[in-house]
């Protein structure tokens, strides 16, 4: 069962054995880099569809041992080294971007711009310091919605060491799969639905299962990190049976945490909750999927033991993150016009084109991944400010992600709740809104829609800081 708690974990990493486990902290503290953890992208099978076995599945594994199942939960202490030597073991050129961590330019995992396509049989060592605490996800950059849609999609949670101590931890990563009757993989996409809101999935997991139910002590605070990686769905969350607390959004604490009623999502986001079990054993709550016209279940944790009696009053807010706040005296504005484009063939690229281009940055669609890229939608100066002002000119939501900085929304059209910083904004249609941040990470970062088809048929641009 995965469910984790503080104890379990370390336990857990102990048996990774030696430096990197033990030394952590040590190493960090002499400013050391740790042994890398293998993570060794592969094929497997999987059962996902019932008792169907899915062939061609792609997972990354520790370790150069056959892995079985979801890519693993990486955890990583914020302020302290992390490093991971990717190894490739598919047939086809892959990377991997770790979604929402601040990092340097060179670990950030996009193809031609931040770093070298790593080939079958090649290893690429990925090192940096995670600045955030909170959850965050990786993922290929890469022919990139073949492999996020075959499997290569996992969960990230940076420790820190003054959160909150609960009861338990159960992580959901959540998406879909599309799915033949026989359990195949069938075609990632219809070009049709590339051209509206993306094809969906046909099998819907948490944790690579339908419906999977947890056990969590009766009665007691559990913290459930939940990722959405699918490459298109949007979620609406909500419970059944408890309440929980929104503690963090995007990996970024809320101020104050407030009652889970139905939350929307989507692609690449995250909500931690803080969620307070039943006390009778046996008793179980199931987190759904409200959005549309017919509510489904996502999972479910049944409680277990006596009661802890724990109080929901209880849960204090985890401590912010040091995300800086810009300065909207001095700030540059930034249009960033989303639109559709007249479709064309688009041009090929070793990470994989869809053929098509349907979507666009302020009129220009992304090319690919080329040699030579086009050119940046802004060069931003170092530790200067700016307020992205994106129109959604499309009557479809569109989750923007931005990489290696972290953004705070500052008004809206469209709603009235706003997040604390994030790294991605769901934007509604027709939906106009003004992002801030500081331009204090050098490089070059990409902003793209994650809806992968939308990404990858031209909803793609990038932000050159000097
Ligand atoms: Cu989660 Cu550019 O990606
Ligand atoms: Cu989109």
């Amino acid at each position: 069962m995965p469910l984790i708690n503080r104890r379990t974990f370390l336990q857990g990493s102990a048996a990774l054995g030696g430096a990197f486990a033990l030394g952590a902290g040590m190493a960090a503290r002499a400013g050391a880099t740790p042994d890398p953890q293998l993570l060794t992208a592969q094929f497997t099978q999987a059962k996902i569809a019932g008792d169907a076995v899915t062939p061609k599945v792609m997972t990354y594994g520790l370790g150069e041992t056959q892995a079985k199942g979801t890519p693993p939960v990486l955890r990583m202490r914020k302020g302290e080294p992390y490093a991971a030597r990717l190894i490739n073991r598919l047939d086809e050129p892959t990377t991997v971007h770790w979604h929402g961590l601040r990092i340097a330019n060179a670990m950030d995992g996009v193809p031609e711009l931040t770093q070298p396509y790593v080939y079958p049989g090649d290893p690429f060592d990925y090192v940096f310091t995670p600045p955030d605490a909170g959850t965050f996800w990786y993922h290929p950059h890469c022919n990139t919605l073949t492999q996020m849609g075959s499997g290569l999609t996992g969960v990230i949670v940076v420790e820190n060491p003054e959160d909150p101590v609960f009861d338990a931890e159960i992580v959901l990563n959540l998406r879909d799969w599309r799915l033949g009757a026989g359990g195949a993989f069938i075609d990632a996409f219809k070009p049709r639905d590339a051209a509206r809101g993306g094809t969906y999935g046909t099998v819907r997991t948490a944790n690579w299962q339908q419906e999977p139910t947890y056990d969590a002590p009766a009665g007691g605070l559990v913290r459930v990190r939940i990722a959405a990686t699918d490459v298109t769905r949007i979620y609406t969350i909500g419970l059944e049976g408890a309440g929980a607390m929104v503690i963090a959004l995007d990996g970024n604490p809320v101020d104050t945490p407030f009652p889970l009623d139905r939350y929307d999502f989507g692609p690449g986001q995250r909500v931690d909750l803080a969620l307070r079990m039943p006390d009778s054993e046996g008793q179980t709550v199931s987190l759904g999927n409200f959005r549309g016209s017919h509510p489904w279940t996502i999972a479910r944790f049944r409680a277990i033991g006596t009661s802890l009696k724990r109080d929901l009053r209880d849960v204090a807010p985890l401590p912010a993150n040091p995300i800086s706040e810009a300065d909207l005296s001095v700030a540059t504005r930034v249009p960033i016009d989303l639109s559709a484009t007249a479709e064309h063939r688009a041009t090929p690229s070793i990470c994989g084109s869809l053929g098509y281009t349907f979507w666009a940055i302020n009129e220009v669609p992304w090319p690919g991944d080329t040699p030579d890229p086009i050119a940046p939608i802004e060069e931003m100066k170092l530790g200067k400010s700016y307020v992205l002002q994106i129109a959604n000119r499309t009557p479809h939501a569109h989750p923007i992600h931005l990489h290696g900085l972290s953004f705070r929304i500052l008004n809206s059209n469209k709603r009235t709740f706003l997040p604390p910083p994030t790294d991605t904004i769901l934007l509604l249609p027709d939906e106009q809104a003004e992002v801030a941040l500081v331009a204090d990470n050098l490089g070059d970062w990409v902003i793209h829609c994650h809806i992968i088809e939308h990404q990858k048929t031209g909803m793609t641009g990038y932000f050159k800081v000097v």
